[in-house]
């Protein structure tokens, strides 16, 4: 079947990254989580000591720096030729990342990275603004939402499980920042695409959130195939 481009983007904690995951194992697709290369580079400016406000420090940063994102089954996030996958998780990268990927020049930087994916290959990148900014052409755009009350549970739960334990209403408070700080920034905010399909999970789980989105990838690949051969 004819491989596709799939954009999904939404807030956090609207189970993107989990679902996008799983979509690209089910269709042997490659997996790119944007996000992640925010966090790299907000993990950088942290442990470099410059103040996260500091603009043109951060930028000046994010020049010299190389990131990548190597997909062999689970995820790598290579920074500077060093494995971070696992630092950029944590809470202060987190509380950060918002501000450092506000900077325009710093997302100019990471667009420019993330349109060199080969998209031939079949793809299913996850960010805020894929849809929007980075590939406006996507096959099929999905914009995942759900009640905050929802995504602070499974944020709740993400810590939990790295050993972080916080109260929900500071869960409830980070999300609302960040919504609001990633929402309402001057550059590619996040924002649903007009030709993107929404989905609410809220009520599903991950097994039926993944089936919808295959269900849409499938009728668009088939689709292609048939315009292909007319
Ligand atoms: O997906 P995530 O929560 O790991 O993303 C971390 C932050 O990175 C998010 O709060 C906003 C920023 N981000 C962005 O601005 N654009 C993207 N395409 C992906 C993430």
């Amino acid at each position: 079947m004819k491989r596709i481009l799939i954009a999904i983007d939404g807030p956090a904690g609207s189970g993107k990254s989990t679902t996008a995951k799983l979509v690209a194992r089910r269709l042997g697709y490659v997996y790119v989580d944007t996000g992640a290369m925010y966090r790299a580079m907000t993990f950088k400016v942290l442990a470099s000591g410059i103040d996260p406000a500091d603009e043109s420090a951060a930028v000046k940063l994010a020049t010299e720096t190389r990131i990548s994102l190597v997909d062999g089954g689970e995820l790598k996030v290579i920074l500077d030729g060093v494995d971070v996958t696992e630092a950029i998780r944590s809470e202060e990268v987190t509380k950060n990342v918002s501000l450092v990927s506000s900077y325009t020049a710093v997302r100019e930087l990471m667009v420019e990275k993330q349109r060199e994916i080969d998209s031939g290959k079949g793809c299913v990148v996850d960010g805020r603004d894929i849809g929007t900014v980075v590939f406006p052409n996507a096959d099929l755009k999905i914009y995942m939402v759900a009640d905050i009350a929802e995504r602070a549970r499974r944020r709740q739960e993400e810590l939990s499980g790295t050993g972080v334990d916080l109260p929900v209403q500071q869960v409830v408070q980070e999300l609302k920042e960040r919504d609001f700080k990633d929402s309402t920034r001057e550059t590619s905010p996040l924002r649903k695409a007009d030709d993107a399909i929404e989905i609410d999970t809220t009520n599903l789980t991950i097994d039926e959130q993944v089936e919808i989105i295959l269900n849409y990838a499938r009728e668009i690949a088939v689709g292609h195939e048939e315009m292909q051969r007319k």
